[in-house]
């Protein structure tokens, strides 16, 4: 209640850039907050990407620096991560490549302490991370079952509550939770992979709710099949291929760029009244 009763002080602040583009009173947006162009600007603020060594994580982690953030991204391979945060660098902001297992709550731990001693702050959360197995559900073992909680659901909840417990020091956060479509309508042998993606959407929900008051926003972004790694065996399958292109308005698979642009709304002041939201990225396949 002590950090809770610190936010309410510090929403009612005649700061402009502390009382989010309101007026003093919170009633209106200010002049700051009526200048675009600026609401998309994440300049000084820190962002925290898991999964950001390849594919939607990479895009959305470059896509954070060009808008301004310093970024820390990881994975379990340093490497790739290497590769990243020197593109970040190029673009003239600091990163922070961490190895780390987000399956294990030891590992996570230690890259939100570590994240949070070389930046001071993390003001944007993008949990990304997962894996993709498919299997139909006749076949998901207690093994198989509890690898995908631990990853695709379990890691996500308590990356949320490691860098939740920093943002509510701070009184504001961003966080984007990467889902899926399949978290609202599932594949066949899909089945674990859309429980999991299924609870991300409501974790985000719930987190929302009990995170309002601290002037958290908990948003997340549910992809339909994006050119990555992940989505490779249905690519070069001709005929699933085009079983799913059947499902969406485009016709298209979509880009890992098209989800910056989404990813940056949602890290931005432009959407400080958004929170709670699942917004598909997916060519119209939820439709
Ligand atoms: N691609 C799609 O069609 C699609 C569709 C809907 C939703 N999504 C979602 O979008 C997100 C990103 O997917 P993507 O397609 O970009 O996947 P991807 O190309 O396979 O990349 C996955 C990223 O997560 C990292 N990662 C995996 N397991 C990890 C672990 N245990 N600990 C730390 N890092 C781990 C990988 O690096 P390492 O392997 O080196 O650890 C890599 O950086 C996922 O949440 C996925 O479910 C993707």
């Amino acid at each position: 209640m002590a950090s809770k009763r610190k936010y309410e002080r510090r929403f009612t602040s005649r700061d402009p850039k502390i009382n989010h583009g309101m007026d003093p009173a919170g009633t209106k947006p200010s002049g700051l907050m009526m200048r675009m162009t600026n609401t998309f600007d994440l300049s000084g603020k820190v962002a925290l990407v898991t999964g950001g060594s390849r594919g939607i994580g990479k895009a959305i982690a470059l896509g954070l620096a060009e808008a301004g953030a310093d970024v820390a991204v990881v994975s379990r391979t340093l490497a790739d991560l290497e590769k990243t945060a020197s593109e970040i660098s190029r673009i003239g902001r600091r990163s922070l490549p961490i190895a780390a297992d987000v399956g294990k709550k030891d590992n996570i731990d230690n890259l939100v302490a570590k994240t949070l001693a070389e930046f001071g702050q993390i003001n944007i959360l993008v949990n990304n991370a997962a894996m993709f197995m498919p299997r139909a559900m006749l076949d998901a073992d207690e093994k198989y079952w509890d690898q995908y909680m631990s990853v695709d659901l379990k890691s996500y909840f308590f990356m949320c509550q490691a860098v939740g417990r920093s943002m509510i020091k701070l009184g504001a956060g961003n966080i984007i939770n990467i889902a899926s479509v399949n978290g609202i309508r599932p594949n066949v042998n899909s089945g674990v992979y859309a429980i999991c993606k299924a609870g991300v959407i409501l974790m985000t929900k719930a987190l929302a709710k009990e995170w309002g008051p601290y002037n958290i926003k908990v948003n997340a972004i549910a992809p339909g099949v994006v050119e990555t790694d992940m989505s490779k065996p249905l690519r070069e399958n001709p005929e699933r291929l085009k079983q799913h292109l059947q499902k969406t308005a485009l016709g298209r698979i979509i880009q890992p760029q098209e989800l910056v642009g989404t990813a940056i709304l949602l890290a931005s002041d432009a959407a400080s009244s958004i929170t709670g939201q699942i917004i598909a990225v997916d060519s119209g396949e939820s439709i």
